[in-house]
């Protein structure tokens, strides 16, 4: 199979959405380590930071599951067919882990505001989506616990996945898997 081989490549659709979900993850990752490291009288903290984290957040939620539900219904193409077993197993368990955690970090983000007795609410684009949890401390102590814990482990995923395309792309020329996705 060449690379102008149509089923070398992933479909287009879903290649768009993979690059946009992934540049809305590490955008995220960044603003919410930048915006709780900040002191809370800064002004943009809860004014800005937070209502932008929340609002891009959801729309990261609605990326990932479309993009599943395109994945299901379309053919994926074959594994590089050069990759040693460890490295074919290492990379599926890899992409499963992030396109799980891309839809749970985001419902653990919702739900540890929605259980917040003093939540701004969760704004998406102009709309305020409503809260459908009871308000709970506890339940909110370990729902943020679980979105902090849960986009650190998808943060680590993602340095490992990167580490992996480049290590195909710069020393093992013969199984570049970057035109796969571009
Ligand atoms: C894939 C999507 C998301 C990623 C990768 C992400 C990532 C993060 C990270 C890395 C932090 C900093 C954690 C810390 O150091 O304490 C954070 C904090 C936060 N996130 Fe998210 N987040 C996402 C989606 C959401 C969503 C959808 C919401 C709410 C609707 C949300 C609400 C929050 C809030 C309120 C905080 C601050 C928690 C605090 O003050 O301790 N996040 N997020
Ligand atoms: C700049 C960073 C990134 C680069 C260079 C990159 C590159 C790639 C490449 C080349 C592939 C195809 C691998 C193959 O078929 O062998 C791929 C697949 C994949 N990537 Fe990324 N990626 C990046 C960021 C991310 C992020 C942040 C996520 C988070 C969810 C992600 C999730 C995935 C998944 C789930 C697959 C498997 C595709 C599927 O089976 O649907 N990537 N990536």
């Amino acid at each position: 199979m060449t690379r102008s081989d149509p089923s070398y490549r992933y479909p287009l659709v879903l290649r768009v959405l993979h690059w946009l979900r992934a540049a809305l993850i590490l955008g995220l990752l960044a603003l919410g380590v930048t915006m709780t490291l900040l002191p809370d009288a800064a002004p943009a903290k809860f004014a800005t930071l937070y209502p932008l984290h929340k609002q891009f957040g959801v729309l990261v939620l609605l990326v990932a599951l479309v993009q599943l539900g395109l994945r299901a219904r379309t053919a994926l193409p074959a594994p590089p067919a050069g990759l040693k077993p460890w490295e074919r197993h290492l990379s599926h368990a890899v992409h499963r882990a992030m396109l799980v955690l891309a839809v749970v970090v985001p419902l653990m983000g919702y739900a540890m505001s929605a259980s917040y007795a003093q939540s701004d609410g969760v704004p998406f684009f102009g709309v305020m989506l409503p809260e459908l949890l009871p308000k709970n401390d506890h339940a909110f102590e370990v729902f943020r616990l679980l979105h902090k814990a849960l986009a650190f482990t998808l943060a680590g995923l993602v340095a490992l996945h990167v580490a992996g395309v480049v290590k195909h792309r710069l020393f093992d020329k013969a199984n570049d898997v970057l035109p796969r996705m571009l």
